[in-house]
């Protein structure tokens, strides 16, 4: 390791002001073997770090928002990893090139540092690259989850991962494996199912993502520049936490941990996934971000994981025990509990001059440095950051491709489950394409926005067609029926507008409004009123169909006994004529709920294997409408 520095530390109180000064190692003489690709990962990760100072070390552990980046921040810091945040862009409806542009930027002052260590950027792709205009939005998990189609997840990270490779981004902070088990929680949505089974046949989305690790390989593994890092998150529990509130307390013992929420890392790990990141939730009341035991001793011991873990943003801050704790106690517990890059993101001199005052009171010892630099390193060696560091300008035109679209609506209607199909033995779908009058109501029918949720162009999403590009419900339906069809679309119809019209049936489009994190809990999970009663009144009318676009299920039982069929369509994303391929019947409904359909919230938590499980819509549920048997 030759020469490791020499610290010079006037320690007045403990954690109080030190100052050091490192004594760069002579390695002139020595070949620069980091540098050469044709060494092994290992050599190169303990050649680079016998180079580093401590600030450089402490730079690479640390994660900020690229709106503070720039040559004071990045260059000067040693910064080891730049964010967007959700919604956090260029520029509005910003170009694939102002993407790339703003990338490359942050690239080249990473690697005009002493040693040159290229970024590592990351984004929330958590259903496509959905902070990016134009690009292929697909269904949030949930939906997925109903599809059971493993390949299916596969292709959708290749395509992720080209999508967001063509914005010069390589590490994604997906997929979220957590395990909902109350959908009060406003992430659930983010959940492939409430059942570990279907939630670990879903991780092949780390395949396409990152490329099929090869079986006899251990650790982190970036198959090549057209695919992405990835991350588990959250470990773990995230989805068990009281009453579904989310960054709660998960209260559970440990096989429960075990077998439940934690029963997809190992698969998510033998894929090679590259980092993990920890769950701002509690397990029996130990934040997870400051859970040795987890994070340490099962994460990286007995589960054997090699990359890094990466903390969720500004988390440190919300370490809340012991009461009275401080932000330099915070970073203490996180940093030693096994976390080893910091999404600080804003307060990056705070969390540095923290972070360097805790190393020299050797309250966090060399040796965790040591681990936390060497795991990220690792990374970035093999995601090929060194060799290839900046945009690949002939990937452009994969954002948004055609054939993205094409899948993500496949997966559309893969994800859409039947749930009702006729009153008695007269099932209503699929449709007539060739009704002469068709009636649509709802605004959920034409809203891109309120189709593709939360986590799309802003952190909480939000309503409107002028989002982003993308098919709605209503276009799609527009597209399916004959050309002799009258389809009329009334988003918020008055009383009876459906009656004596000659429609000859009509779709109901309601659901939920975007909502992401925190803002999505919910305790009632109740359908609007107004949709409720536009639900009754169009179809007392009308034979209908209502199609339910919604991040969970909803309480439904009250009023389903007026519809004539019922669709779950989730959050379908920008290939919203994947709804229309399965009224119409261009294809049969494959879907099963990856959820439990409750009846009330009173009921909650309940998922399949409960004792007294009640529901109005079992998990695995979903009916065809039998197109071969016409
Ligand atoms: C760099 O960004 C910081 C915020 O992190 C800001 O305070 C500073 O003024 C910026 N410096 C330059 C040179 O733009
Ligand atoms: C490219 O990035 C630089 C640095 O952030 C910025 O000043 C410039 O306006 C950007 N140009 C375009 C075309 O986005
Ligand atoms: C859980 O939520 C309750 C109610 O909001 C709050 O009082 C409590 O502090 C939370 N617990 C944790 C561990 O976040
Ligand atoms: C933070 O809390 C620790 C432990 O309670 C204490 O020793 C230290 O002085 C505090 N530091 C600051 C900067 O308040
Ligand atoms: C940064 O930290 C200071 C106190 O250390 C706090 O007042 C401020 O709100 C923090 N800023 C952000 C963006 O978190
Ligand atoms: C559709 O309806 C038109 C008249 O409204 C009729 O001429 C045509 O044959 C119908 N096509 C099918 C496939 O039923
Ligand atoms: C963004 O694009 C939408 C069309 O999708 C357009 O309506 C809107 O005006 C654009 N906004 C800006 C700021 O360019
Ligand atoms: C979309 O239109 C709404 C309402 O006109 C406007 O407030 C919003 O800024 C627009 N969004 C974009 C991305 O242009
Ligand atoms: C249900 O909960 C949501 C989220 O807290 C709230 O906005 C809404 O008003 C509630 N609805 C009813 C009917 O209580």
């Amino acid at each position: 390791m030759g020469i490791r520095g020499v610290v010079l530390c006037v320690l007045a109180v403990v954690l109080q002001s030190c100052t050091i000064a490192e004594v760069r190692a002579d390695n002139d003489e020595k070949p620069i073997l980091y540098k050469d690709a044709s060494q092994p990962v290992a050599v190169r990760v303990s050649d680079l770090y016998g180079r580093m100072t401590l600030d450089e070390k402490i730079g690479q552990m640390t994660q900020i928002e690229i709106t503070v980046s720039n040559e004071s921040s990045v260059s000067k810091y040693y910064i080891g990893s730049v964010l967007s945040g959700g919604g956090s862009v260029p520029a509005t409806n910003a170009t694939v090139h102002q993407w790339t542009n703003m990338t490359d930027y942050v690239q080249r002052l990473a690697l005009k540092t002493r040693l040159g260590i290229p970024e590592i950027y990351g984004i929330d792709a958590v259903h496509g690259h959905n902070n990016v205009y134009g690009a292929t939005i697909f269904p949030h998990n949930i939906g997925l989850g109903c599809t059971r189609d493993p390949a299916l997840l596969e292709r959708i990270g290749s395509a992720t991962a080209l999508e967001v490779r063509a914005t010069g981004i390589p590490y994604v902070f997906a997929p979220c494996i957590a395990v909902c088990r109350d959908p009060r929680w406003g992430r659930c949505y983010e959940s492939y199912s409430e059942d570990p089974e279907v939630v670990r046949s879903m991780t092949t989305i780390i395949d396409g993502l990152q490329g099929r690790s090869p079986a006899d390989r251990e650790g982190p593994y970036v198959q090549n520049s057209r695919k992405v890092a990835a991350c588990a998150k959250h470990f773990v529990g995230d989805g068990g936490t009281t009453n579904g509130i989310d960054e709660n307390n998960t209260v559970i013992d440990y096989d429960g941990l075990v077998n439940i929420h934690m029963k997809a890392y190992p698969d998510a790990i033998a894929k090679g996934v590259s980092t993990v990141m920890a769950s701002y939730s509690s397990w029996n009341g130990i934040k997870m971000h400051a859970n040795r035991f987890l994070l340490t001793d099962v994460l990286k011991g007995q589960l054997g994981f090699k990359g890094f873990i990466i903390s969720d943003w500004q988390a440190v801050e919300r370490i809340t025990d012991p009461p009275g704790v401080n932000y330099t106690l915070a970073t203490y517990l996180a940093l030693n509990a096994g976390v080893d890059m910091v999404m600080v993101p804003y307060n990056y001199t705070d969390f540095i001059s923290v972070v360097k005052n805790l190393v020299a009171a050797k309250q966090i010892p060399m040796s965790r440095i040591e681990d936390a630099v060497k795991r990220i390193l690792r990374v970035k060696f093999e995601t090929g950051l060194f060799e290839k560091p900046y945009a690949d300008e002939s990937l452009r035109s994969f954002l948004g491709a055609p054939s993205h679209r094409a899948l993500a609506r496949e997966a559309v209607r893969k994800s859409l489950v039947l749930l009702k199909n006729g009153k008695g033995s007269q099932s209503l779908l699929p449709l007539n394409k060739n009704a002469t009058k068709i009636l649509i109501v709802g605004a959920h029918a034409d809203d891109l926005g309120l189709q593709c949720g939360g986590w799309t162009i802003t952190w909480q999403g939000q309503a409107g067609n002028n989002i982003t590009k993308g098919t709605t419900i209503l276009k799609g339906i527009k597209q399916s029926v004959s050309a002799n069809s009258k389809v009329v679309h009334l988003a918020k119809p008055r009383t009876g507008a459906a009656k004596n019209k000659g429609y000859e049936y009509a779709i109901v489009v309601v659901g939920e409004e975007p909502y992401a994190e925190m803002y999505g809990d919910n305790m009632n999970l109740t359908l609007s009123s107004s949709y409720q009663e536009l639900i009754k009144d169009t179809c007392s009318y009308v034979k209908c169909v209502v199609v339910m676009v919604s991040g969970r299920p909803l309480v439904v039982e009250p009023i389903v006994s007026h519809m004539d069929a019922f669709v779950a369509a989730w959050l379908p994303g920008t290939e919203g004529a994947g709804v229309a391929d399965m009224l119409f019947g261009r294809y049969d409904f494959q879907g099963k709920l990856s959820r439990t359909w409750f009846k009330r919230v009173d009921q909650l938590p309940m998922n399949v294997g409960d004792q007294n499980y009640d529901p109005l819509y079992p998990f695995g549920f979903g009916l065809k409408m039998g197109l071969n048997d016409r």
